[in-house]
Order: C-alpha cells, then structure tokens, then sequence
C-alpha cells in the first residue's frame, strides 16, 4: 500500500512539474483566448509606423538589444529619470528612438482593446517579426508568453553586445552564451540587410587599419574609395551608410553577396565571410535566399527565447517606459 501511494504521489508531482514547465514555456497563439487580436492590432501599429517613417531597422536592432541584455523582456523600454536605464548604456550603440515609438504605439493600440494582459516583451518580439515581413522578408510565426522585467540597469550592457570590430571567436562566444549556433549568427547577422550604420563604426577601416595599410586590404577597393567619400576625416558624427550595399530598405539577401564581394561593413559583418568556419553559410546564403529566410526566421525564434520570463515571473507592464510600481 505504502509503496502504491508512493507511487501515486509520483506520478501527482511529475505532471505537476509537467504543468507548470507547460506554464513556463513561449507558445504561438498564446494570447487566443485572453487577446485574440493582438497580434492583428500590433501589425496595423507596425503598418502605421512604417507609412509615417522608416522604422523597421530600428525595430529589428531593439529586439536583438533587449534579448541580449537580461532576456527578451523589454528592458531595454524603460525610461529613467537618471538616464541609468538599459536603453542609456553608451553601448546602446545609438538605438534608434522610431523603434521604441513604435512599440509605444502599437502597446497603446493593444491596452485599449485588451488592457493589462499583453506584455510589452512580447509587442516588441511581434513588431520584429512585423518589420522584417513587411519589409520583403520571410513570414513566420512568433512564440509568446513573454513577461516584463523588474530590472533595466546601463551598468548590465557592456561585455552583453558584440561590437563591430568582434572576430568571429568573439562573436561565437557572445552568441553561443544565449544558445545560438554559428550559423543563427550568419542568419541573424542578415538582420543588416535594413538599416544603417555611422561612420565612427568602421573608420578604422579607411584610416587606421595597420601601419603599412591604413585601409582594410580586405575590402573591395572601389567600395573603399565610396566609404571615404561618404565618411571623410572629421566626418560629421551624424552621417551614415547603408550596412547593405544597395538595398538598405529590403529585407533580401544581397548582404551576403555584399560579403563575399568584400563589401561587409562592419569588421563583424566582414569576418562572416573570411573565417572559414562560416563562409560556407555565407556563400550558401547568398546563392539561396530562401536557406536564407528559413534560417533567419528559425533564429529569430531562438533569440526570442533568450532569458525570458514567463508564468508569473515579472509583470505585465502598462507603459513599456516604466515598472508598475
Ligand atoms: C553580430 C553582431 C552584431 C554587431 C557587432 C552589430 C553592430 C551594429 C552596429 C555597429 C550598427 C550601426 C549602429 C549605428 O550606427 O547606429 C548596427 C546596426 C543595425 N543592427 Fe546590428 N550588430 C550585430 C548583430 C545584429 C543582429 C543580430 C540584429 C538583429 C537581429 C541586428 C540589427 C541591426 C539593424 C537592423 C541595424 C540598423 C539600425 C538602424 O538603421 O537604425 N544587428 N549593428
Ligand atoms: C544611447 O546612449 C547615448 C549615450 O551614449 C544616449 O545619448 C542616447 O540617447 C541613447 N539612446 C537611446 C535611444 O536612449
Ligand atoms: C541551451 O540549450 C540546452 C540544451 O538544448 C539547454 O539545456 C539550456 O538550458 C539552454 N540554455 C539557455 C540559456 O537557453
Ligand atoms: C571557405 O574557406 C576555406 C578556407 O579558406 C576554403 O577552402 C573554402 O573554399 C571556402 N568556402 C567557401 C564556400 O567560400
């Protein structure tokens, strides 16, 4: 008898444990039954957003910043009135202000028909998924369940994002910390298909790359020569060029063909293709955008799975910008 009830008792924890892990865990359509339409709301919001101005790389970035620095749980929105808040760290690396104003409104939109019940972690991880589609890139569905943060502090930035000057044994580390492979680093790297960079990024490619060659010899050099037109010495801090050669405003996979012709960027973009640990990837990416896609959107779900906070860990913020209490 003793031994049946032990066994009983077993049986009554694991599934327990099995409830509760079930509770734990991101789900697509998780917000069916509480907010049917959330999704629908956030992407009109997106949609809005981007018809008023160019928001979807500022967007994209945020998700990757936020999910690097305490978890994909929209730390990375608070406002402090100390400017000592994740989003104040000097390795934010300019975040761009649209990408945080899209997610204000589209959180805004969602309280209004459901409010209190979907996180800003997971408005900003359906906005990313929005920016991308909308801008040519695949389609793909979104993992939710995502809780808010009680915890957005500067000093927990640096040493958590890669700069632009990493090598790859620098970017693989940083990444395979949050789980992700070598080749979600490629796909996801793909992410600067959109969007700019500014020149104090990769000038020391053009001016001070070494004594003999103060220029990069590993970029193409006639895509060296339009770098030091558009970013000359004493360059104006606010200029910037596009971080994908020829279509900074589509999602596509001409950043790959851009790395393998010597005309990556950044040093961390450019070294994607120059380690032979993932010039394959690279190469392969840029002869099929469709391995291309697939692989971006399969990484996209794991960095959306980085730190988060489910069940009852955190809160369901009201403002993005600020903790409820
Ligand atoms: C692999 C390591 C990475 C490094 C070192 C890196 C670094 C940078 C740098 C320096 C910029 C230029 C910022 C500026 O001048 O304002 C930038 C822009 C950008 N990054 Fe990355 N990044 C990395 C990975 C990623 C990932 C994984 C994503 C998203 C999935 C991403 C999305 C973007 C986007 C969309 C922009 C353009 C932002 C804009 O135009 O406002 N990056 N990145
Ligand atoms: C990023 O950090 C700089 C300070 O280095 C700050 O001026 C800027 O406002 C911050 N960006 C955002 C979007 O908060
Ligand atoms: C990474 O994956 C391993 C095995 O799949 C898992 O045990 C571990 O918890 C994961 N770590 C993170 C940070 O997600
Ligand atoms: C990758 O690099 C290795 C070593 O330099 C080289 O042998 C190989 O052909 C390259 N592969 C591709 C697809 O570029």
């Amino acid at each position: 008898m003793e031994l049946e009830k032990g066994g009983y008792l077993y049986l009554m924890l694991v599934f327990m444990i099995l409830i509760m892990r079930g509770e734990g865990q991101l789900r697509e359509n998780f917000y069916a039954a509480s907010c049917q339409n959330a999704e629908t709301i956030v992407r009109q919001a997106v949609v809005k957003k981007m018809s008023l101005t160019a928001t979807a790389p500022g967007t994209l970035r945020l998700f990757f910043h936020d999910c690097f620095v305490e978890g994909c749980d929209a730390s990375i929105m608070i406002a402090s009135p100390n400017n000592d808040a994740e989003k104040d760290a000097s390795d934010n690396l300019s975040v761009a202000g649209d990408g945080f104003d899209t997610v204000a409104q589209a959180k805004q939109a969602v309280e209004a028909i459901c409010p209190g019940v979907v996180s800003c972690a997971d408005i900003l991880a359906i906005a990313a998924r929005d920016v991308v589609t909308l801008s040519g890139g695949p389609k793909f569905n979104v993992e939710l369940g995502r809780r808010d943060g009680l915890v957005s502090t500067a000093s927990r930035v640096k040493g958590n994002l890669p700069e632009p000057n990493f090598n790859l044994d620098q970017l693989k580390s940083m990444f395979s910390k949050h789980n992700l492979s070598l080749v979600d680093l490629v796909a996801l790297s793909g992410a600067h298909t959109i969007g700019f960079s500014h020149c104090e990024f990769f000038a020391n490619r053009l001016y001070s790359f070494s004594p003999p060659s103060p220029i990069d010899p590993s970029l193409d050099p006639t895509y060296a020569q339009e770098l030091i037109k558009l970013c000359p010495k004493n360059v104006d801090p606010t200029f910037v060029v596009g971080l994908d050669s020829q279509t900074s405003r589509t999602f596509d996979n001409l950043y790959y063909k851009d790395l393998v012709a010597g005309k990556g960027l950044l040093t961390s973009d450019a070294v994607l293709f120059k380690d032979p640990a993932t010039n394959a990837t690279v190469t392969d990416f840029a002869n099929n955008p469709l391995n291309f896609n697939t692989a971006f959107a399969t990484a996209m779900i794991k960095l959306g799975r980085v730190g988060v906070k489910t069940g009852n860990e955190g809160e369901i913020r009201r403002n993005c910008a600020s903790f409820n209490t």
